[in-house]
């Protein structure tokens, strides 16, 4: 008889947005024409810019014709996003090449589908409050986790340590949901200690693009010694508002090698036997986004968020809650008021102001007592949300 794979069994009952999306529904279902303000789950509100909808018509009216017409993709990526990622990279000064890059469908898809790589009889170091997707990954492949807490003490931006030694480590910088930003030197104590101990970093960078201050670190691989230590996995998503399109990259230096085995090599086997390529219309879309007139319309999307995260900061400095994040990343975090748990302060906000952001406990058991607001709503809904919060708690 079939045995499913009973990992499953491990995970929580549903996965943390579904669970918001699903208690949601329920507030809607029993408040008929509710206006929910939502700051919940970090999807976009503005559309993609003008220069990629451009070239998505271009690349759709190419599939029309029998001499322009594309069926598969190269299943790594077609060579001319794979060559503009890999120049795109030398703004930070770190070189690569294009067979370093591999574009993808997303982040969120890569980093659970990269344990392929690994030992499932592993372990994975995960520093919490964390993306829930990374634990919940690695519990359906049955990794065995460490999950290294932070607070408002460390700033939630731990350091390494001898009692969490892991294989494989991930690393969200921007943080998703605190907002916190690893600096150089930090890094690098993550990466000496991944060297020192053969782990293997797997760096989150969705988030790089709102970094503002110009001394921290986009890259992982700004970084000495990362190519022989980190993967990073990156996004068009909140970058781009591909959130829907889907589009992203991962970098698997060629440097990686383990027990006779090549990283990179794994990962050309793996996605030419598990996918048949990104669409020829999203890579040309996708390749619009790294023209100079398509960072500077994604430059003016970032600062229309970065807006939001202002009128967000101004509504809680008014009614005295600690936070931290909104400057170099999407996301700002919170303490609940009044001691309140962060699933109860969830329901305070949806029942008393129809207000929807993400209790932190769902980060992790660290995150109990925080909450988190995305700043990718319209603007409307975050001046709403701003003002009654501020009358509700001042
Ligand atoms: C979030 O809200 O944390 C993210 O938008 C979820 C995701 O990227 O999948």
């Amino acid at each position: 008889m079939i045995k499913p794979n009973m990992n499953y069994a491990d995970l929580k009952d549903s996965y943390l947005f579904y669970n918001i999306a699903q208690k949601t529904k329920a507030y809607i279902e029993e408040h008929p024409g509710a206006n929910l303000h939502r700051l919940g789950i970090g999807d976009v509100s503005l559309p993609l810019c003008d220069e990629v909808i451009k070239a998505l018509h271009e690349a759709v009216d190419e599939q029309a014709s029998a001499e322009n017409f594309h069926g598969y993709m190269p299943e790594c990526g077609a060579p001319f996003l794979r060559e503009t990622i890999a120049k795109h990279y030398e703004k930070f000064g770190v070189s690569l090449s294009p067979d370093e890059v591999f574009v993808s469908s997303g982040a969120s898809d890569e980093l659970g589908d990269i344990l392929d790589l690994f030992d499932r009889d592993g372990s994975t170091l995960v520093i919490e409050p964390a993306y829930p997707a990374y634990v919940d990954a690695n519990i359906i492949e049955g990794r065995r986790i460490l999950h290294l807490p932070s607070s408002e003490k460390d700033g939630f931006l731990p350091g390494p340590s001898a009692d969490f030694v892991a294989d494989l480590i991930y690393i969200c910088s921007p943080n998703n949901p605190t907002g916190a930003v690893y600096d150089r030197p930090a890094l690098k104590r993550w990466v000496d200690f991944a060297k020192e101990h053969g782990s293997l970093i797997i760096f989150d960078a969705a988030y790089e693009a709102f970094i503002e201050d110009e001394s921290l670190p986009h890259s992982i691989f700004e970084i000495e010694g990362a190519r022989s230590c980190a993967i990073e996995i990156c996004s068009l998503s909140k970058t781009a508002g591909f959130t829907g399109t889907r589009l992203g990259y991962t970098v698997i230096p060629k440097d990686l090698s383990y027990c006779g085995m090549n990283l990179n090599d794994m990962w050309v086997r793996n996605r030419t036997t598990k996918t048949n390529g990104i669409s020829y219309i999203l890579q040309k879309g996708g390749a619009a986004v790294f023209t100079e007139e398509g960072q500077r319309q994604i430059k003016k999307n970032i600062s229309f968020y970065k807006e939001n995260a202002k009128i967000i900061m101004k509504a809680l400095d008014e009614v005295g809650i600690w936070y931290t994040g909104g400057k170099n990343a999407p996301y700002i975090w919170l303490k609940c008021p009044d001691n309140m748990g962060s699933w109860e302060f969830f329901d305070y906000l949806l029942n008393e102001i129809q207000v929807v952001g993400t209790p932190g406990e769902g980060f992790g058991a660290c995150g109990e007592g925080f909450f988190r607001f995305s700043t990718f709503g319209s603007r409307e809904d975050t001046e709403k949300a701003a003002a009654l919060i501020v009358d509700l708690l001042k």
